[in-house]
């Protein structure tokens, strides 16, 4: 059977993925593409209509179009019923079935991914993001016993998620490899004090530790990412693929000798990628993680890090999250960073000179831009005294109110 696809076109809009996320919601598959693609792309897809977003006097590719929307995607935006001019474009004027589900996904994949691999073994760099735990869990139900997991754990996680990410995964049927190589990692990054070289040493650093281990495994044909569709979208498009030859993305080594890669999410948006991940039954806090840097603390201590730092850092940070937790509607990103300022404070009769801790909550879209989240000041207050009570080494908290721009979502 064919597949119903609508195209949104993309004439410069910003709203292309709210646009081909509502239409998925209403259960038919939508596919973004330039607004230059060529025509015959076009008619290969044989869409049941298309959706021209963002510039209205933009030239439309040279097609016999089937069916198109006229309004501009703002105006949609705009009308209090967007979602009804999307309803009745889709079933009343393209003739959509609807049988777009996301249930059907994960069978769909399943067999794909077992056709593709058949009996060969499939290597998983595993950070603990939403997208490669959803992409490991989905691997695991397709081929049990022929993947091999490795999470490396580099000691710059917040408090007790190296073990939270274990317990998620030890469980399933695969090989699941955790490299405690926190020594390794802050033998490396001692003394280092500037954020770019941070990020460098900690991405080589990676590498190298997964190379090591790769190796240890022999020759594996297969390299599985949680590439997801707005990673495709944002580097050129591509249509329809799930399965396409190795290139490097991801950080990874470029050396390692892969068949193929397998990218069974590349066609998923993020909030479809955490519904697969509810139905493959992966716990809550993996699948509503907030995005967390690939350095992770390294780039929340000013300054040199020391595992006394993290672990100062550690527990603010998870003081923060729970009380920011207990809140009906979340930031987009919310986080604690321990800053190179000294305060003075008092503590009991003591007087103490100790580090300042700053918390930061955001609000954004895309996090190109960013605003600073208006929190309920008693869950401020609250998680304020909380850590200055709960950490001994903590005597002042400060509230970042800075947008992005002028300031960025992390301080490094
Ligand atoms: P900035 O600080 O650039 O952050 O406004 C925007 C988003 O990117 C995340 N971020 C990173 N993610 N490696 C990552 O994987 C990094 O080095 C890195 N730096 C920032 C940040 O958490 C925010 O979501």
């Amino acid at each position: 059977m064919k597949k119903e696809v609508v195209i949104v076109l993309d004439f410069g809009g910003k709203h292309k993925e709210l646009i081909a996320r509502m239409v998925r919601g209403l259960s038919v598959y939508a596919e973004i593409l330039p607004g230059n693609v060529a025509a015959e792309k076009i008619r290969e897809i044989a869409p049941i209509g298309i959706i021209a977003t963002g510039d209205p006097k933009a030239e439309m590719p040279a097609i016999n179009c089937p069916k198109l929307l006229p309004a501009e995607s703002d105006a949609i935006l705009r009308e209090k019923d967007g979602r009804e001019i999307l309803n009745n474009f889709l079933f009343n004027i393209c003739k959509a079935k609807g049988e777009y589900k996301l249930r059907d996904y994960i069978a769909t994949q399943v067999k794909l991914i077992r056709q593709t691999v058949g009996t060969q073994k499939v290597l998983l760099a595993l950070s603990g993001g939403v997208d490669s735990s959803v992409c490991t869990a989905l691997l695991a139900k397709a081929i049990p016993e022929q993947l091999t997991c490795i999470f490396v754990d580099h000691g710059l996680m917040r408090l007790n998620e190296g073990d939270e990410i274990e317990a998620a995964f030890s469980n399933r049927n695969l090989n699941f490899i955790r490299v405690n190589a926190e020594e390794r990692f802050l033998a490396k990054l001692k003394g280092v004090v500037d954020p770019e070289k941070k990020r460098k040493i900690i991405g080589e650093e990676f590498i190298r530790v997964f190379e090591e281990e790769a190796k240890k495994l022999g020759q594996i044909p297969f390299l599985a990412q949680g590439t997801i569709y707005p990673d495709i979208v944002e580097s050129g498009g591509q249509y329809g693929t799930t399965i396409k030859s190795h290139h490097n993305v991801g950080g990874l080594p470029e050396n390692l000798d892969f068949k193929q890669l397998v990218e069974p999410l590349s066609m998923l948006f993020k909030n479809e990628v955490r519904d697969i991940g509810r139905r493959l039954r992966l716990p809550a806090a993996l699948v509503n993680r907030q995005p967390f840097p690939g350095p992770g603390l390294a780039v929340r201590v000013i300054g040199e890090i020391t595992k006394e730092k993290l672990d100062v850092l550690r527990q603010a940070d998870a003081i923060f999250r729970e009380e920011i937790d207990k809140l009906r509607t979340r930031p987009s990103q919310y986080f604690a960073i321990l800053t190179d300022s000294l305060s003075v404070g008092i503590k009991g009769d003591t007087r103490t000179y100790d580090p300042v801790i700053a918390l930061r909550a955001v609000k954004t879209d895309d996090f190109m831009t960013c605003t600073a989240t208006r929190i309920p000041y008693p869950t401020l207050e609250r998680a304020v005294s909380r850590i200055t009570a709960e950490i001994p080494a903590v005597s002042r908290v400060v509230y970042d109110v800075t947008s992005k721009p002028p300031g960025t979502v992390e301080w490094l």
